[in-house]
Protein backbone atom coordinates (compact mmCIF):
# COMPACT_ATOMS: atom_id res chain seq x y z
CA UNK A 1 0.00 0.00 0.00
CA UNK A 2 2.61 2.73 0.88
CA UNK A 3 4.46 2.11 -2.67
CA UNK A 4 1.12 2.97 -4.08
CA UNK A 5 0.63 6.25 -1.89
CA UNK A 6 4.20 7.03 -2.71
CA UNK A 7 3.96 6.45 -6.39
CA UNK A 8 0.69 8.27 -5.86
CA UNK A 9 2.15 11.15 -4.63
CA UNK A 10 5.10 11.88 -6.69
CA UNK A 11 2.90 11.41 -9.90
CA UNK A 12 0.45 14.53 -8.87
CA UNK A 13 3.84 16.30 -6.86
CA UNK A 14 4.12 18.73 -9.47
CA UNK A 15 0.38 19.58 -9.38
CA UNK A 16 -0.17 19.25 -5.91
CA UNK A 17 0.20 23.02 -4.32
CA UNK A 18 -1.73 24.29 -7.38
CA UNK A 19 -4.84 21.53 -6.68
CA UNK A 20 -4.52 22.30 -3.00
CA UNK A 21 -5.60 25.92 -3.80
CA UNK A 22 -7.77 25.01 -5.73
CA UNK A 23 -9.99 22.62 -3.59
CA UNK A 24 -10.16 24.65 -0.49
CA UNK A 25 -10.14 28.34 -2.32
CA UNK A 26 -6.86 28.92 -0.67
CA UNK A 27 -8.14 28.49 3.12
CA UNK A 28 -5.61 25.45 3.71
CA UNK A 29 -2.93 27.91 4.25
CA UNK A 30 -4.85 29.82 7.06
CA UNK A 31 -5.39 26.14 8.52
CA UNK A 32 -2.29 25.40 8.45
CA UNK A 33 -1.03 28.41 10.28
CA UNK A 34 -3.41 27.51 13.06
CA UNK A 35 -1.07 25.03 13.86
CA UNK A 36 2.16 27.70 13.77
CA UNK A 37 -0.10 29.75 16.70
CA UNK A 38 -0.95 26.25 18.80
CA UNK A 39 2.67 25.90 19.23
CA UNK A 40 3.66 29.68 20.65
CA UNK A 41 4.04 28.41 24.23
CA UNK A 42 6.72 26.26 23.27
CA UNK A 43 8.45 29.29 22.11
CA UNK A 44 10.98 27.79 19.21
CA UNK A 45 13.39 24.99 19.21
CA UNK A 46 13.22 21.88 16.95
CA UNK A 47 10.40 21.23 14.98
CA UNK A 48 9.96 17.75 12.78
CA UNK A 49 6.73 17.95 9.96
CA UNK A 50 6.26 14.31 8.94
CA UNK A 51 4.93 14.00 5.31
CA UNK A 52 6.03 17.38 4.69
CA UNK A 53 5.34 16.72 1.10
CA UNK A 54 5.80 20.23 -0.76
CA UNK A 55 6.55 21.68 2.87
CA UNK A 56 4.15 24.16 3.65
CA UNK A 57 3.75 23.37 7.40
CA UNK A 58 7.60 23.30 7.62
CA UNK A 59 8.25 26.42 5.80
CA UNK A 60 5.97 28.15 7.88
CA UNK A 61 7.49 26.88 11.04
CA UNK A 62 10.76 27.61 9.84
CA UNK A 63 9.81 31.92 8.43
CA UNK A 64 9.02 31.74 12.47
CA UNK A 65 12.81 30.72 13.53
CA UNK A 66 11.93 27.21 14.13
CA UNK A 67 14.73 24.86 13.37
CA UNK A 68 12.60 22.09 11.39
CA UNK A 69 13.47 18.96 9.79
CA UNK A 70 10.57 18.33 7.09
CA UNK A 71 10.36 14.10 6.32
CA UNK A 72 8.20 12.58 3.81
CA UNK A 73 9.10 9.56 2.08
CA UNK A 74 8.39 10.69 -1.43
CA UNK A 75 11.33 12.05 -3.13
CA UNK A 76 9.28 14.09 -5.92
CA UNK A 77 7.61 16.08 -3.59
CA UNK A 78 10.28 16.67 -1.29
CA UNK A 79 11.76 18.17 -4.60
CA UNK A 80 8.77 20.67 -5.00
CA UNK A 81 9.64 21.49 -1.61
CA UNK A 82 13.61 21.92 -2.15
CA UNK A 83 12.66 24.37 -5.16
CA UNK A 84 10.81 26.74 -2.63
CA UNK A 85 13.39 26.28 -0.04
CA UNK A 86 16.14 27.58 -2.93
CA UNK A 87 13.58 30.36 -3.91
CA UNK A 88 12.82 31.93 -0.47
CA UNK A 89 16.36 33.13 0.26
CA UNK A 90 19.86 31.74 2.85
CA UNK A 91 17.95 32.31 5.74
CA UNK A 92 15.52 29.79 5.36
CA UNK A 93 17.57 26.72 3.82
CA UNK A 94 19.75 27.15 6.87
CA UNK A 95 16.47 26.48 9.17
CA UNK A 96 15.48 23.57 6.95
CA UNK A 97 16.74 19.98 7.18
CA UNK A 98 15.25 17.77 4.49
CA UNK A 99 15.16 14.15 5.03
CA UNK A 100 13.63 11.48 2.99
CA UNK A 101 12.24 8.87 5.23
CA UNK A 102 9.32 7.14 6.36
CA UNK A 103 6.82 8.32 8.92
CA UNK A 104 6.68 4.72 10.42
CA UNK A 105 10.35 4.18 11.20
CA UNK A 106 10.81 7.62 12.08
CA UNK A 107 15.20 7.57 11.30
CA UNK A 108 15.62 10.10 14.67
CA UNK A 109 16.68 9.17 17.95
CA UNK A 110 14.37 9.39 20.83
CA UNK A 111 13.35 13.08 22.41
CA UNK A 112 15.41 14.79 19.47
CA UNK A 113 12.32 16.93 19.19
CA UNK A 114 10.40 20.05 20.53
CA UNK A 115 7.42 19.83 18.56
CA UNK A 116 6.27 17.21 15.74
CA UNK A 117 3.44 17.53 13.29
CA UNK A 118 1.73 16.28 10.52
CA UNK A 119 -0.61 17.98 8.15
CA UNK A 120 -2.97 15.25 6.12
CA UNK A 121 -0.64 13.11 6.20
CA UNK A 122 -1.82 10.68 8.98
CA UNK A 123 -4.97 9.13 7.09
CA UNK A 124 -2.72 8.26 4.42
CA UNK A 125 0.19 6.18 6.46
CA UNK A 126 -0.70 2.61 6.53
CA UNK A 127 -0.31 2.23 10.60
CA UNK A 128 -1.49 5.30 12.33
CA UNK A 129 -1.27 4.16 15.76
CA UNK A 130 2.31 3.04 15.17
CA UNK A 131 2.84 7.01 13.41
CA UNK A 132 2.03 8.78 16.79
CA UNK A 133 3.81 6.31 18.85
CA UNK A 134 6.88 7.48 16.71
CA UNK A 135 6.03 11.32 16.82
CA UNK A 136 5.43 10.57 20.84
CA UNK A 137 8.75 8.76 21.02
CA UNK A 138 10.91 11.58 19.10
CA UNK A 139 9.50 14.62 20.80
CA UNK A 140 10.90 15.50 24.11
CA UNK A 141 8.45 14.93 27.52
CA UNK A 142 6.52 17.97 27.49
CA UNK A 143 6.76 18.69 23.79
CA UNK A 144 3.72 19.12 21.46
CA UNK A 145 2.10 16.42 18.96
CA UNK A 146 -0.18 18.46 16.78
CA UNK A 147 -2.22 16.73 13.79
CA UNK A 148 -4.02 18.31 10.80
CA UNK A 149 -6.45 16.24 9.51
CA UNK A 150 -9.57 15.75 7.45
CA UNK A 151 -12.87 15.68 9.35
CA UNK A 152 -16.50 15.86 8.43
CA UNK A 153 -19.08 18.46 8.78
CA UNK A 154 -22.92 18.06 10.18
CA UNK A 155 -25.87 19.49 8.14
CA UNK A 156 -25.55 21.29 4.90
CA UNK A 157 -22.19 21.90 4.71
CA UNK A 158 -21.35 18.28 5.29
CA UNK A 159 -24.07 17.63 2.58
CA UNK A 160 -22.06 20.04 0.01
CA UNK A 161 -18.69 19.12 0.59
CA UNK A 162 -19.57 15.70 0.77
CA UNK A 163 -20.58 16.15 -2.88
CA UNK A 164 -18.06 18.31 -3.76
CA UNK A 165 -15.07 15.77 -2.50
CA UNK A 166 -16.56 12.54 -3.73
CA UNK A 167 -17.55 14.42 -7.47
CA UNK A 168 -15.96 17.33 -8.03
CA UNK A 169 -12.17 16.76 -6.59
CA UNK A 170 -11.72 13.88 -8.49
CA UNK A 171 -13.04 15.25 -11.58
CA UNK A 172 -10.45 18.36 -11.02
CA UNK A 173 -7.79 16.23 -10.63
CA UNK A 174 -8.12 14.57 -13.89
CA UNK A 175 -8.86 17.90 -15.89
CA UNK A 176 -5.54 19.41 -13.80
CA UNK A 177 -3.46 16.44 -12.82
CA UNK A 178 -4.01 14.02 -15.07
CA UNK A 179 -4.85 11.94 -12.26
CA UNK A 180 -8.24 10.67 -11.01
CA UNK A 181 -7.43 8.07 -9.29
CA UNK A 182 -5.19 9.94 -7.20
CA UNK A 183 -7.52 13.08 -6.05
CA UNK A 184 -10.50 9.93 -5.94
CA UNK A 185 -8.02 7.83 -3.58
CA UNK A 186 -7.69 11.02 -1.47
CA UNK A 187 -11.54 11.78 -1.37
CA UNK A 188 -12.23 8.44 0.15
CA UNK A 189 -9.51 8.48 2.55
CA UNK A 190 -11.10 11.34 4.09
CA UNK A 191 -14.56 10.36 3.62
CA UNK A 192 -13.60 6.78 5.66
CA UNK A 193 -10.98 8.53 8.26
CA UNK A 194 -11.46 8.55 12.14
CA UNK A 195 -12.08 12.21 13.36
CA UNK A 196 -13.41 14.02 16.38
CA UNK A 197 -13.56 12.37 19.25
CA UNK A 198 -12.83 8.88 17.38
CA UNK A 199 -9.35 10.53 16.45
CA UNK A 200 -8.41 11.62 19.78
CA UNK A 201 -9.45 8.23 21.19
CA UNK A 202 -6.75 6.78 18.93
CA UNK A 203 -3.89 9.26 20.20
CA UNK A 204 -5.47 8.58 23.83
CA UNK A 205 -4.70 4.52 23.02
CA UNK A 206 -1.27 5.48 22.15
CA UNK A 207 -0.33 7.05 25.45
CA UNK A 208 -0.70 10.94 23.48
CA UNK A 209 -2.99 12.24 26.08
CA UNK A 210 -1.55 14.94 28.17
CA UNK A 211 -3.28 18.28 27.80
CA UNK A 212 -5.51 16.83 24.39
CA UNK A 213 -7.31 19.17 22.85
CA UNK A 214 -8.96 19.33 19.55
CA UNK A 215 -10.24 22.40 17.32
CA UNK A 216 -12.62 21.99 14.18
CA UNK A 217 -11.90 24.01 11.14
CA UNK A 218 -14.22 25.09 9.11
CA UNK A 219 -17.33 23.68 10.25
CA UNK A 220 -15.20 20.48 10.75
CA UNK A 221 -13.94 19.64 7.35
CA UNK A 222 -10.36 19.37 8.77
CA UNK A 223 -9.68 19.01 12.39
CA UNK A 224 -6.86 19.96 14.72
CA UNK A 225 -5.80 17.72 17.32
CA UNK A 226 -2.59 18.42 19.79
CA UNK A 227 -1.03 17.52 23.04
CA UNK A 228 1.94 17.29 25.26
CA UNK A 229 4.45 14.41 25.07
CA UNK A 230 4.65 12.72 29.20
C1 LIG B 1 -1.72 14.99 1.45
S1 LIG B 1 0.03 15.12 1.48
C2 LIG B 1 0.29 16.33 2.74
C3 LIG B 1 1.49 17.20 2.47
C4 LIG B 1 1.65 18.38 3.42
N1 LIG B 1 1.82 17.96 4.80
C5 LIG B 1 0.48 19.33 3.32
O1 LIG B 1 -0.23 19.49 4.32
O2 LIG B 1 0.29 19.90 2.26
C6 LIG B 1 0.49 13.63 2.27
C7 LIG B 1 1.99 13.37 2.25
O3 LIG B 1 2.24 12.21 3.06
C8 LIG B 1 3.35 11.54 2.52
N2 LIG B 1 3.36 10.20 3.11
C9 LIG B 1 2.38 9.27 3.11
N3 LIG B 1 2.75 8.18 3.78
C10 LIG B 1 4.00 8.42 4.25
C11 LIG B 1 4.93 7.68 5.03
N4 LIG B 1 4.64 6.44 5.47
N5 LIG B 1 6.11 8.23 5.34
C12 LIG B 1 6.43 9.47 4.90
N6 LIG B 1 5.61 10.24 4.14
C13 LIG B 1 4.40 9.71 3.82
C14 LIG B 1 3.10 11.61 1.02
O4 LIG B 1 4.24 11.37 0.27
C15 LIG B 1 2.56 13.05 0.87
O5 LIG B 1 3.61 13.95 0.58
Amino acid sequence: MSKKVNEMFSDISPKYDLLNNIFTFGLHKKWKKELLNISTDVGGGRVLDIASGTGDIALLFAKQNYKVTALDFSEKMLEVLRKRVRGSGRGLAQRIEIVQGDALNLPFDDNSFDIATIGYGIRNVDDPRKCLREMARVVKKGGLVLILETGQASGVIGMLNKFYSSCLMPLMGNLFARNYSAYKYLSDTAGNFPYGTEFTQMMRETGIEEGLQMRKVFFGVSYIYWARVS
